[in-house]
Order: C-alpha cells, then structure tokens, then sequence
C-alpha cells in the first residue's frame, strides 16, 4: 500500500537547522580533524580506529592469518561478548565449531562464517564495512576446506577495534530519552525507538561535535539523529522504522561508524531559544535478547562562534517511481545557484529505505564539466546507516547529481513516501555557509528538500 507524499508537510518543515544548550566546550584541534577518515567511498575504513595498530598476542586454537581476519574484520561486533546485534563469538577455535546460534542451530558457526561472507545479499561484515579482500576470503575458506583445523600458534595479531573514537573536543550536551527504555521479551527482532530532546538556549551557540553514545552494545544496531520545527515526546516510543519526512537528518551511527566533527569554520546554530533534536535507535535480534538501552548523542556545543553557520540540504528526489521487479536507477540533477557562492560540503549521509542499494552523488563543474564524485555508497544498507566526511567546494553553475538504484523484488510499484512500502532518495549533505530560509507570501520556497524537491530526474 503506497502513501502519497505530503507537500504540505514538506514545506511545512522549514527547520532544516534550529537550535540548543549548555556550557563550556573546547574547540577541535588540529588531531581532531586530521583524525577523520579520508573517504568518500561510503566505506568505512576498518583500519582507521584508535585502536589500529595496537597488536596482542594471543592463544585462540586458531592459525594466525584466520585468527588476524577476524580481529579486525569481525570482532567489533562478534568479541565474546558479541554486541551491536551479532549472536556469535568469532575469537576462539571452540567457538567456531559450536552449533550456530538460536535459529542456526543446525549448523557450526565456521559453516555460517563460510556462508555469510559469501553471501551477497546478506553480507559479513555487514555495510557500511567493506566486503573482505578475496585474499581474505580465500584465506578462511581454505582453512574451512582442510578441516577447520585447530593450531597451537601463539600469535601476535592487531587488536579489534573497540567502538566509537572519541570526540576531540568536550562534550556539553546529552540528547538522551527522559528515561531507559526496556526491549519487549517477545517484540520482533527489529525494534525502533523514537523520542524528541528540546534545548533551550539563551544565546546562540555552534553544535562543532556529535557522537554517539551506545548504551546497551548487545543490542543497539544503529543511530539516527534528526532535526525537526516541532517538539517530539521525550519519551521512548515504538516508531516507524523510517521516522518522519519531516525530520532532517543530522547525523547517523551504525557499529564500525563513526562521529561527526565540524570543519573549523562552521557550526549548526543554536539560535536563542528552542531546537528540537529527535532519535531513532534501532535494536536488532531484539527478540533474543532482553534489557534496556539509553543510548543517545553527545554534542560539543561552543558559544565562540565560528565564522559561519552549517546546515543540512537532500539531494536527490521526491518524484521517482520503481517498477516491479527491477532494479531500478534514477539520475537527479540539481543546478545551483547564486546563493551557493563558497559554499563546502563537508558530511554526506545517504538515505533510502529497504530496497535502498547504492547512492551516489557527483559535482559537475559549470553544469557540463567532467563529473567528480563527491560521495559513493555502492552497497547502501538501510540497515545501517550512518555519517561521511567529505570535502568538496562547489559553485553556482555546478549540477549536483545524485543516483539512488532500488532493487524491487515485489509485484507492486514503490514510490516515494515515508511508509513501510515506500523509497526515499536523500543524500543528507552538511555544508556551510547556510543558505537562509526564504517566503514568498508566507510560504517557504527554499528549505532543506528543495534540491531534491526540484531536480530534474531520468531514468537510468
Ligand atoms: C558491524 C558489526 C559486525 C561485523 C563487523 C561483523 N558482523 Fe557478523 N553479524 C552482525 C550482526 C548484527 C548479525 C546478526 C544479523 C544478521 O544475521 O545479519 C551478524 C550475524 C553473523 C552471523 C550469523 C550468526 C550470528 O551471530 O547471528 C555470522 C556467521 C557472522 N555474522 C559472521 C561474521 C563474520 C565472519 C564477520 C567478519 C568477517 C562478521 N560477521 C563481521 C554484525 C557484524
């Protein structure tokens, strides 16, 4: 069943950026930002962690090429705790040869491991994480092809890493729900939570950090943080799994993602008075496990403005159509103008719902020029969502071009909405200086959908 889109909605939520509270916060350093990964492929780069580098030794019963894929490639989430949704430790030789875990019981977890990271449409590690190496998987597989044999090596391999990277300046301010929220025993095995944090602030102040605070490990799968014109219960709430279109996407962390720093010239303005922030915390294998969760944002927030405000633009579409049993690809344009003298891009957080597959979006240069990607997820999971660094100037005469490619199993058509059966198409783009607001009558003509709102589309 499709739901139209609501243009009144759309236009209603002019708040592409508002504002927030608090104290004292230090400003990025120079570590900070040379800290952030350098991609702009969608990928998280698994050796860029705090912990890279960090090598132990140790006895697991397993050779040590084996043993040293699955540190850094798997361990984030499958340590012997396994968190962020995964059910099976993959550290010791033992637990490789247990029965698979809950529903997989029929099978070793070394013959899940060999299915799942051949598994294209479920692949491990899952996306954003890149696909292991061919010579990685090829080292597993030959060692699951002679036996899975144990081996008494002593080894001395990289250390998994070990969640979010702190942020480099001090957080001031915690979006978190007004109380814990506790998982239904026997809810389904995804679960979404939403809730709405207002700040109020006397004075405008710059947002020039977020990151996430994972409460529970074992069961949150991923963050979302949204900007909304409206006050949202601050109470946990089940939710759609996907939100409002009237919310704004901020920010977003899936396990192996990371925080979001501001380049030094801009902030998200807190303008005095009231910003309402919304989460969406998403639990997976939520129906195997039990507990509560007050996972969040922390946000650095500085009243030592920067040069210029930050705010959040989609591009893409709100028009497209997806056939049936296709996959099915758009291409965007979106021209622009003069209003984008100096502007820079700095994050990208792509948006689309399940049968979301890949997102890109490119600069051309004048409008004609040779195409430059500025951002390109080629395995989009809805799954888990999160937030890029990227760096790009652009100038009034550039096209912004955004492809968003579905792939429709079902009998139905899918269009463009905010329901279960429907598709988005948003590239969430960070970029300063901020382009106000504009009315013509009242009515907003320019707010943070516009260019997706506007830009003209074909088919691929
Ligand atoms: C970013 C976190 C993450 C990483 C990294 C990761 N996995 Fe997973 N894994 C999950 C989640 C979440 C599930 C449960 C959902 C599912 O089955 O897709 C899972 C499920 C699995 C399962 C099914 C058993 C279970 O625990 O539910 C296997 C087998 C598996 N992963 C193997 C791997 C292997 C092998 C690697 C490394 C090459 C890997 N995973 C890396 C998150 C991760």
């Amino acid at each position: 069943m499709k739901r139209t889109f609501d243009t009144a909605l759309i236009t209603s939520c002019v708040a592409a950026v508002a504002a927030v509270a608090c104290t004292l916060a230090e400003p990025l350093d120079a570590e900070g930002s040379k800290r952030r990964p350098n991609t702009n492929t969608g990928e998280v780069n698994a050796n860029d962690t705090d912990t890279s580098g960090t090598r132990i030794e140790t006895a697991t019963g397993l050779p040590c090429d084996v043993d040293a894929i699955l540190k850094t490639r798997c361990q984030t989430c499958h340590g012997s705790e396994p968190q962020f949704g995964a059910s099976a430790p993959l550290v010791t030789w033992d637990d490789l040869q247990k029965p698979g875990p809950g529903a997989y019981a029929n099978k070793k977890v070394y013959e899940l491991v060999k299915e799942r990271i051949a598994d294209d449409a479920r692949p491990m590690p899952p996306s954003p994480q890149p696909r292991l190496t061919s010579d990685e998987r090829a080292t597993i597989e030959k060692w699951i092809a002679s036996g899975a044999e144990s081996s008494p090596a002593t080894c001395t391999n990289e250390a998994p890493k070990d969640g979010v990277k702190p942020l480099s300046c001090k957080p001031d301010q915690v979006l978190k729900a007004s109380r814990p929220y506790s998982l239904k025993p026997d809810g389904p095995t995804d679960q979404y939570v939403c809730f709405g944090v207002d700040v109020n602030v006397p004075k405008k102040r710059h947002v020039i950090g977020l990151a996430p605070l994972v409460d529970n490990k074992q069961i949150v799968h991923h963050i979302l943080l949204f900007r909304t014109n409206k006050a949202v219960s601050p109470e946990p709430f089940e939710c759609d799994a996907f939100g409002s279109a009237a919310w704004t996407l901020v920010a977003g962390w899936a396990p192996g993602g990371d925080n979001l720093e501001l380049p030094k010239e801009a902030g998200f303005p807190e303008e005095a008075g009231t910003t309402h922030w919304v989460l969406q915390i998403h639990y997976n294998n939520s129906n195997t496990k039990t507990g509560s969760d007050q996972s969040g944002y922390e946000l650095c927030t500085t009243e030592d403005l920067r040069p210029h405000d930050a705010s959040v633009l989609a591009f893409g579409s709100t028009k497209f159509d997806i056939p049936p049993r296709a996959t099915h690809t758009i291409r965007c344009d979106y021209r622009l103008d003069k209003r984008f003298e100096g502007v820079k891009f700095f994050n990208a957080s792509p948006h689309m719902h399940v049968l979301g597959q890949s997102m890109s979006t490119e600069r051309l240069p004048g409008g004609n020029g040779t195409p430059e990607t500025i951002f390109e997820q080629k395995n989009f999971s809805f799954e888990a969502q999160a937030n890029y660094p990227i760096d790009k100037s652009v100038a009034p005469g550039d096209v912004i071009r955004t492809r968003c490619t579905w792939k429709n199993p079902g009998d139905t058509r899918v269009g463009f909405g905010e329901g279960t059966g429907d598709e988005m198409c948003f590239n969430f783009i960070g970029y300063y200086p901020a382009i106000p607001d504009r009315t013509i009558l009242g009515l907003p003509v320019f707010t943070w959908v516009t260019p997706s709102h506007s830009a003209s589309c074909t088919v691929e």
